[in-house]
């Protein structure tokens, strides 16, 4: 039965319809002086707690529990055991969704296709244990016999926005570590800019792609290698200053990156739950390894909690229904009340990239909503996370949540139009806006 028909749903339509225009924030404060208790939930962790305030939401006592009834009768505790029982629940890659098995630190047993994932997520965790030991303690040298000051992340999407946004938040922890640059943009002047300021001696480049055939990303990476090589020389010198995370060895060696400096991962980790995988290199080089284990040990202590806590007091399913109630009733996003901290900036962007690639999007014009999905477009920087979740919106509508095939598809796209740009002949091999647009550009391109 599709949502809308659910039963519980139309009782929560109803009571949308009847009351949602009377709610007003500062009434229900000033008439409920318990309103943050009810609507709060503190999760005690040996590390301190976890406060979780939903109470500035548009909710009412009655709203939540036809909301936790509309999760149960969704199957969403069901739902749940399938993804961290390792089932193929990303349908249309036909995958598991298995990011928790990355950070899953009591190490039982995770079995895809009939094989327990464990030992060889725990290899690469050694792996990265050893690279970074070697670096952040100076014995890594680069290609004149210096140690490793800087680190330049190039990546996009989920192989840029993690790193990037947790290397921010937790600068405090990074003392004694290189410093760490992330380049994204398919505009050559994020690269320049960045290259302009580093000392190629002492930097370390990781070419982070889990495909290793993203445009913006090889594109980029091809820039840093020719710089590289313009300043050492020798060609030879590229091993000691690239390393790769990819799935896809034989175009990491190709590329010209050694095997030995490749750290790999899996078709069941999707690129926006990613920065758990070896994505998170620049995180570990940054702010030591011993610092990204324990932010495993704090994921894996969600995870747990996701996994055993009831609908009621499950601080991801809580938000997830919240988020259910805005975007089918309010088309607004989930108010999860975050203590604004600078370092934390980046958080709001990573978040947006993995809903809106998750679930969906809408866009709306002069404030009418013209593709229904189901959550807001966000546009990232150019280039970047904005891009590729248009991929998404473009060439497969509202998504499974854990798929991305459509930026896949998108990234093959733009390798058939690239050669198409160039020359003055004109271009009929699409449908008719596509080839107007590209002619349009080839004529009037400055
Ligand atoms: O944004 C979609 C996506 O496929 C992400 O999943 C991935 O992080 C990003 O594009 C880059 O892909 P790759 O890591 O293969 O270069």
């Amino acid at each position: 039965m599709g949502l809308t028909h659910d039963p519980t749903f139309q009782k929560l339509e109803k009571w949308y319809h009847e009351h949602a225009l009377h709610l007003n924030m500062r009434k229900m404060f000033e008439e409920d002086k318990e309103r943050f208790h009810k609507f709060s939930t503190t999760l005690k962790t040996d590390h301190g707690d976890i406060l979780i305030d939903y109470s500035k939401n548009l909710i009412t006592e009655d709203v939540m529990k036809m909301l936790v009834e509309l999760g149960k009768s969704r199957g969403i505790e069901a739902a749940r055991d399938k993804m961290f029982h390792g089932d193929k629940i990303n349908f249309t890659e036909g995958r598991a969704v298995l990011h928790v098995a990355l950070r899953n630190r009591s190490n039982h047993p995770i079995m895809v296709d009939g094989h327990d994932v464990m030992p060889e997520v725990n290899k690469v965790l050694e792996k990265m244990k050893g690279f970074c030991h070697k670096v952040r303690s100076g014995e890594w040298k680069g290609w004149t016999g210096k140690s490793i000051t800087d680190v330049v992340n190039v990546g996009i999407g989920g192989s840029d926005l993690g790193p990037l946004m947790v290397t921010e938040a937790l600068k405090n922890y990074s003392k004694g570590g290189p410093r760490v640059h992330f380049v994204s943009n398919i505009d050559g002047t994020h690269i320049a800019k960045t290259l302009a300021e580093l000392n190629a001696e002492t930097t370390l480049f990781i070419v982070a792609s889990k495909t290793f055939t993203t445009q913006e990303t090889i594109t980029n990476a091809e820039s840093a290698k020719e710089w590289f090589i313009e300043h050492a020389k020798d060609k030879s010198a590229v091993a000691k200053h690239f390393v790769a995370l990819s799935t896809a060895g034989p175009l990491v060696k190709a590329f010209g990156i050694d095997p030995d400096n490749m750290f790999g991962f899996w078709d069941w980790v999707g690129g926006r739950y990613s920065l758990w995988s070896c994505i998170g290199l620049s995180i570990a080089l940054h702010i030591g390894y011993d610092n990204f284990e324990k932010l495993l040990e704090g994921a894996h202590w969600m995870d747990n909690h996701f996994k055993t806590a009831p609908v009621e007091k499950n601080a991801p399913m809580l938000l997830a229904l919240l988020g259910v109630w805005y975007i089918n009733f309010f088309q607004a996003e989930t108010h999860a009340m975050l203590p604004y901290d600078q370092y934390m900036h980046r958080f709001a962007a990573y978040f947006q990239q993995g809903d809106m690639e998750s679930n969906g999007k809408y866009i709306t014009i002069h404030g009418k909503r013209v593709n229904y999905h189901t959550g807001p477009i966000v546009w990232g920087e150019p280039g970047t996370n904005g891009q590729h979740a248009f991929y998404q919106l473009i060439h497969q509508g509202t998504i499974n949540s854990f798929d991305q095939w459509g930026v896949e598809l998108g990234k093959a796209l733009c390798k058939k139009i690239e050669p198409e740009l160039h020359g003055s002949n004109e271009v009929h091999s699409h449908d008719s806006s596509t080839n107007g647009l590209i002619n349009f550009i080839k004529k009037n391109h400055a």
